[in-house]
This record gives C-alpha cells, sequence and structure tokens, in this order.
C-alpha cells in the first residue's frame, strides 16, 4: 500500500488548481440515468471515486465516453459523457455501495427512470451509522413501495413517482438529492422543505434545469420542482472543490505561506474564510482565483462548529483542528453532523497535539510545533488532516493507508510540492 512521506517546516508559496468538486460530480453523474440523452461532463476531478461510480453506471448499461489526456498535465479536469439510452440492470451490488456510500445516489434516478430498484444498503462507515431513511422515505412520499430484503433497497413504483410535499426532519445532502433527481421525471410538482443548501445540490439543481426540469429555490432550503416526462441530453461543467479549496487554505494558514487557489471562489467556502480570517489568516479574491496567506503573528485559537451549508462543513473539520493544534491559545470544535468523526484526535496526539474530546467537542490547546511520526489514517478528511500536520510539523511524517487520500484529493503531492512542500509517495 502506497504511503505518502513528508517532511515539515516550509512555508507553501506558488499556484495550487483546484479540481471540480468530487460531491458535485457523484450525483451529476448519476443524474445520467434520467435521460436516454447524452450528459456531458466537464471539469470532473480524476479521483477514485469518480471512477467507482463510472463502474457502478456502466453495470447499469450507461455508455461513457471519456476524453483523451486533458491540457495542462491534466489539471484541466476530465470530460465524461454518459449516455443512458437504454437501463439494462436495476440492481447496485454490495460490493460497489460498500466502497463507496454515494453509490445510494442511483436509487432515485433509477426508480424515476424505469420504476424499479435494487440498491445495497451501504451500511455504516468510519465516521458514523449514517442511516439512509431520509432517502426511502422522500420517495415513499412520491409513491415508492419499498422493502428491504437480504440487504438490499428494492424499490419500486407503479407507473411515475408522484410529486409530493416533503419536509426532510433533518438536513441531509444525499436525500435532498436523491429526491430531487426522482422529482425532476415524477408526475406533478414535489416541494423539498428543510433540504441542503449546500453549493453541490445548487449545482446539480441547475444540471437538472438544463435538462428540462422547472425549479424554483436553488440555493435555497425550500425546493420546488416542477417534473417532466422526459428530460435531455446536455453539457454542464461541474464546479469547484470547496472541501479541496478549503483543505489547500488551511495547508497555507498552517505553514506561514502565501497561495492562489487557481479557479474557485469566495462565496464556495464563506463559512471556511470567516473562520481563517480570525484564525489570522487573510484571504482575498483574485482574477485567478482565492489567495490565501498567513504572514503576522502566529494562529490564533478560534471555536467552530460543524453545520450544513452554510455554515463550517463536517468535510473541513479534521483540516481545521490540525490548525488549531498550533494555535495560539484553545479552540473548542463541535462536531453535529457525524457523531464518531474525531479519529484523528489519536493520531494528532501522537503529533504531540493537545487535544481533549469530550462526547462532541474536542478542545484543543495549541502547542508551539507538531512533531513527525509515522500515522495512519481512517477516512478521507482524517488523512488530509495528517497531510497539514507534517507539512507543519518538525522532521518527517509517513501517513500509511493513503488510498483514503486518493479517493477525495487529485495529485495532492503534486499540488503541494509546486507550492514548495517536501511531499513524496512511496510506493510499495
Ligand atoms: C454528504 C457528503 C459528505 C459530507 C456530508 C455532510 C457526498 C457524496 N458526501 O454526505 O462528504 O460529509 O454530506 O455535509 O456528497 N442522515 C440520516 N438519515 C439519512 C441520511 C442522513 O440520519 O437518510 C444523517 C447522517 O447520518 C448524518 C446527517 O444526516 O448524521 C447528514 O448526512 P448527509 O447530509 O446525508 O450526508 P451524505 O449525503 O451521506
Amino acid at each position: 500500500m502506497d504511503r505518502i512521506r513528508i517532511v515539515g517546516g516550509n512555508r507553501l508559496h506558488g499556484q495550487i488548481p483546484i479540481s471540480g468538486a468530487k460531491n458535485a460530480s457523484l450525483p451529476l453523474m448519476a443524474a445520467s440515468l434520467l435521460t436516454d440523452e447524452t450528459v456531458t461532463l466537464s471539469n470532473l476531478p480524476h479521483l477514485v471515486d469518480i471512477s467507482t461510480m463510472a463502474h457502478l453506471l456502466t453495470e447499469l448499461g450507461v455508455h461513457i465516453e471519456m476524453d483523451g489526456e486533458a491540457p495542462n498535465g491534466g489539471h484541466a479536469g476530465r470530460a465524461l459523457a454518459l449516455t443512458a439510452k437504454k437501463v439494462t440492470e436495476s440492481t447496485a451490488p454490495y460490493d460497489l455501495v460498500r466502497t463507496m456510500r454515494a453509490s445510494v445516489l442511483v436509487l432515485g434516478p433509477l426508480l424515476a427512470r424505469t420504476g424499479h430498484a435494487r440498491v445495497s444498503l451501504p451500511g455504516g462507515c468510519a465516521i458514523g451509522t449514517r442511516p439512509v431513511d431520509l432517502h426511502l422515505s422522500a420517495l415513499e412520499q412520491m409513491g415508492a413501495e419499498i422493502e428491504i430484503r437480504e440487504g438490499y433497497i428494492e424499490a419500486k413504483a407503479s407507473g411515475r413517482l408522484q410529486g409530493a410535499h416533503i419536509v426532510f426532519p433533518m438536513v441531509s445532502v444525499g436525500a435532498t438529492e436523491n429526491a430531487l433527481m426522482a422529482a425532476a421525471l415524477a408526475d406533478g410538482v414535489t416541494v423539498l422543505a428543510n433540504a441542503a443548501r449546500e453549493p453541490e445540490v445548487a449545482d446539480l439543481a441547475r444540471c437538472l434545469m438544463a435538462m428540462g426540469a422547472e425549479i424554483d429555490g436553488i440555493g435555497t432550503d425550500t425546493l420546488r420542482i416542477e417534473g417532466c416526462d422526459s428530460l435531455h441530453g446536455i453539457h454542464h461543467p461541474v464546479i469547484a472543490d470547496r472541501i479541496e479549496t478549503g483543505t489547500y487554505a488551511m495547508a497555507a494558514a498552517i505553514t506561514g505561506g502565501d497561495v492562489v487557489l487557481r479557479g474557485s471562489r469566495l462565496d464556495l467556502i464563506e463559512a471556511i474564510a470567516d473562520v481563517l480570517r480570525k484564525a489570522g489568516s487573510e484571504i482575498s479574491e483574485t482574477a485567478e482565483g482565492l489567495r490565501v496567506a498567513r504572514s503576522n503573528g502566529p494562529v490564533q485559537g478560534v471555536d467552530v462548529m460543524t453545520e450544513p451549508f452554510p455554515g463550517f462543513p463536517t468535510d473541513m473539520q479534521a483540516q481545521f483542528m490540525t490548525l488549531m493544534a498550533v494555535a495560539e491559545g484553545a479552540s473548542m470544535i463541535t462536531e453535529t453532523i457525524f457523531e464518531n468523526r474525531f479519529m484523528h484526535v489519536p493520531e494528532l496526539c501522537r503529533m504531540g497535539a493537545n487535544i481533549n474530546v469530550h462526547g462532541a467537542s474536542a478542545i484543543v490547546r495549541g502547542v508551539p510545533r507538531l512533531s513527525g511520526a509515522p500515522v495512519m489514517a481512517t477516512d478521507l478528511r482524517a488523512s488530509v488532516s495528517l497531510v497539514l500536520a507534517g507539512l507543519a510539523a518538525e522532521g518527517e511524517t509517513v501517513i500509511n493507508r493513503v488510498y483514503h487520500l486518493d479517493r477525495g484529493y487529485e495529485r495532492l503531492e503534486e499540488k503541494l510540492s509546486a507550492c514548495g512542500a517536501e511531499i513524496e509517495r512511496l510506493k510499495d
């Protein structure tokens, strides 16, 4: 298994191209099941999760063509043309869903297009139990009959799904996306109240509009969707990855560097930018993207609570904790979205951090310096938080289980070393 070796202490200077958003790409790819015409998506990141979704869609009968080598050394993002002329299979098997929970996003589109779907239950994951009850309940309210049998969600609809007024009891990105895609082909009007407002949901909604659905309220917590008999093909460029943006912004902050995050936008990371400014970084929008710099004084401790968008994202919690580990003063970090998302804490402590977890909150007392160590990560964002720690630490850090990183960060070593980091991948 590959490992990443980092020798810390270098300030980052330069430009980092930000890839298309993984979490926008996955539902957009699933949306190709909704039409027999070609959906062309550009600016897709080169990531393992994208390949997993492509594999799943191919099994369902979607024909996928990929463009050749992307220009600019591959940084320009990949384009995929997805054509679901006929959906030949309606089962999303356990082996694929197990490796990527987002596979469950084919449920709504499959059901809406073909009237039946069989999708493996994803089960738990390292960061919590993560049920799919909200996805199922929304589809049931649209007329689907759903049973759980032999570890699979078996859903069927007699005729088209029906528009419904759905009030989500809690905010769920995936459930909003599944319901949104199903509603685009449903008969009549669907209202999704307490819907997720994440930019990835808005990107999906804009794509569905371009495919022919009528959608009001994009970017708000109430979406009104007028379904159509059929949707058509389109070309849609994926938005920039706000979590990758935030992660490299933290990398600039923790190393006292100055980087331009090319192709990203401030409105995608307002909450992250706000916290970073309080912690002592400067953030400004430039013609090319976002500039993040920390030149004056130490990192300051700031309290943070994770929340659905537009609040501070749970996917940035681990990275922010690493920054706080070297801050002046203390910080309280509260995780409200996932119940088991502090698994990076013991690893950060092995690098010299002073962190105490009390239930859903962690008290981080900043230390002057972390020290390099061999560490191991348990999920995607935890892994990258250890990369950030390694960049700031004294000496050498070796991160094991790099496959987690490859699910969400495209060419991480390349992007960071181009800005002066001493980082390399050790192949086994
Ligand atoms: C998406 C993101 C993930 C991010 C998360 C929260 C993708 C592919 N993944 O995951 O990176 O961390 O949003 O911003 O976009 N829940 C239920 N029942 C359900 C669905 C969710 O109880 O049916 C709970 C979850 O356990 C969790 C909370 O709702 O506690 C939010 O989860 P959700 O927004 O659904 O996350 P995902 O869509 O899985």
